[in-house]
């Protein structure tokens, strides 16, 4: 599960988010002497044998870390029965300050988590699935599909995904219009803070309009008419899978569905700030103006009238302390709800996971290139028993899946349709098209609601 961890790209070599400096760093300068390692050796020896440490491993792949971890940890399993031994049967010595005998397991914890995290990502190609017969096979016969889907499905709409040659990290680099040092600040959370301009100077191109669903958008929705769509996890914001009419869908990434205000975390409908997003302006939260401009209104009336000054329920003092206080003198700043590096998913995703990891049946990722954690991690927090069909235009080298149909996503999930006798219904009408584009999947309580800031 992604823990709240904020939305990241993986480094090379990474394939998810547990960064490693969180506990190498503790190793540094931790040379083990021969005779602490050899007494160590013949403690791990002394505790699982190989046999066990397999069972442990292929139950963590299972069970997921969470379910691990609370099952291997119930007294049931007797006195014993430690991290301590759980690390060193997996070969893993603990940094040095945990490493005495007598460190309790709620100390080992986190560390814990980190390795077996670790030995999660890697999970193994399941021999028996290898053909486009056996993907047509496992779609006939599953019943709860996860489709895990990226950007790649929506480039035949129009709108280009954003690591291919042609995407839109290349496009923001070659314009060299931004002031950017890497095109992937336009969507993190600190340059926005700074510079939100940058943002809404661009925004423009990648806001929802007039895009119809592709068929892969379609195809979604016939899984879920068949009765076998257990959830679609979306990383895209064009929020065209609602538009297919896909119900269960669940946008990791947010949308343009709504927006909060930085300061006041107030949340309104996207559309509130649709004409600014236009015009290339900066949309400013009205309630922040309202209430500074009745700060300013009471300041003056009391300072004639000799009062001190209110804000909020405060007495507060001079200007310099109102212009930090308001940012610089400025109301909160309106960003659209989708998710920037740095900041963390909705809890929803972890949420989602966690109960969908018990019913999937088989895992499909579509036109992803599985780069940006934690979505990337569904592929091995789920069972790792659970098959998986991975259908893109470029294949990707850090995951296992067990089918690859590399090509054009909607050329062949129209040829597994075909071959399945299905048929992908119809783009949706026009008439439809507004009104559901701008309708959050989930219930948002508005205004008064608090932004997954
Ligand atoms: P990427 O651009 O990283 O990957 C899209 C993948 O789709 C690539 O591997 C392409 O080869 C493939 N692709 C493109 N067109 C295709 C087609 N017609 N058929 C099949 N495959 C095709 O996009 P994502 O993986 O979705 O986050 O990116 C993940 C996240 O990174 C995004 O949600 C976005 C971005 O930074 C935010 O902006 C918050
Ligand atoms: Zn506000």
């Amino acid at each position: 599960m992604s823990d709240g961890t904020a939305l990241h790209e993986l480094s090379a070599g990474e394939t998810y988010q547990i960064d490693s400096d969180e506990y190498d760093s503790d190793d540094q300068g931790d040379n083990i002497g021969e005779k602490d390692y050899d007494e160590l050796v013949a403690e791990a020896e002394n505790g699982f044998t190989d046999e066990e440490v397999a069972v442990l491993t292929a139950e963590l792949r299972e069970k997921g870390l969470v379910n691990f971890l609370r099952d291997y940890l119930v007294p049931v399993s007797g006195p014993g029965q430690t991290l301590r031994k759980l690390l060193l049967g997996l070969g893993v010595i603990p940094p040095v300050h945990l490493r005495s005998s007598t460190t309790p397991d709620i100390q080992l914890l986190s560390f814990t988590k980190i390795v077996l995290s670790r030995l999660l990502r890697r999970r193994t190609k399941l021999p028996a699935y290898n053909s486009v017969d056996d993907a047509v096979s496992l779609l006939r016969h599953a019943k709860n599909i996860i489709v895990l889907s990226g950007a790649g499905i929506s480039t035949s709409c129009g709108i280009p995904d954003f690591r291919s040659a042609n995407g839109l990290y290349a496009q923001i680099q070659e314009d060299g219009e931004y002031d950017l040092s890497d095109p992937q600040e336009m969507f993190d959370i600190r340059y926005f803070r700074e510079q939100p301009e940058v943002f809404y100077s661009f925004a423009k191109q990648i806001y929802p309009s007039n895009f119809v669903p592709s068929p892969c958008h379609r195809w979604i929705k016939l899984l879920e008419d068949r009765g076998k769509l257990l959830r679609n996890y979306t990383q895209n914001i064009d929020t065209l899978e609602t538009l297919a009419g896909v119900q269960n869908v669940l946008q990791c990434h947010g949308s343009f569905a709504t927006a909060s205000c930085l300061r006041c975390r107030r949340r309104v409908p996207g559309t509130d700030i649709e004409g600014e997003i236009m015009r290339q302006e900066v949309p400013k939260c009205s309630v922040c103006r309202a209430e500074r401009e009745a700060a300013r209104a009471y300041e003056k009336s009391a300072s004639a009238k000799g009062k001190p000054k209110v804000k909020g329920g405060m007495i507060w003092g001079d200007e310099e302390e109102e212009e930090n206080e308001w940012g610089g003198g400025e109301p909160g700043i309106m960003k659209p709800d989708i998710t920037f590096f740095g900041q963390a998913l909705d809890s929803k995703f972890d949420e989602c996971l966690f109960k969908d990891r018990e019913k999937v049946d088989l895992l499909v990722i579509i036109g992803t290139s599985l780069k940006v954690a934690p979505v990337s991690e569904v592929c091995t927090h789920i069972p790792h028993s659970i098959p998986q069909i991975f259908i893109n235009l470029t294949p990707v080298a850090h995951v296992q899946p067990d089918i690859c149909l590399l090509g054009d996503a909607d050329t062949i999930v129209t040829y597994l349709s075909d071959r399945l006798g299905w048929s992908i219904p119809p783009p949706p009408s026009a008439s439809a098209k507004n009104q559901l584009t701008m309708t959050p999947p989930g219930e948002v309580e508005f205004a008064s609601g608090v932004g997954p800031l």
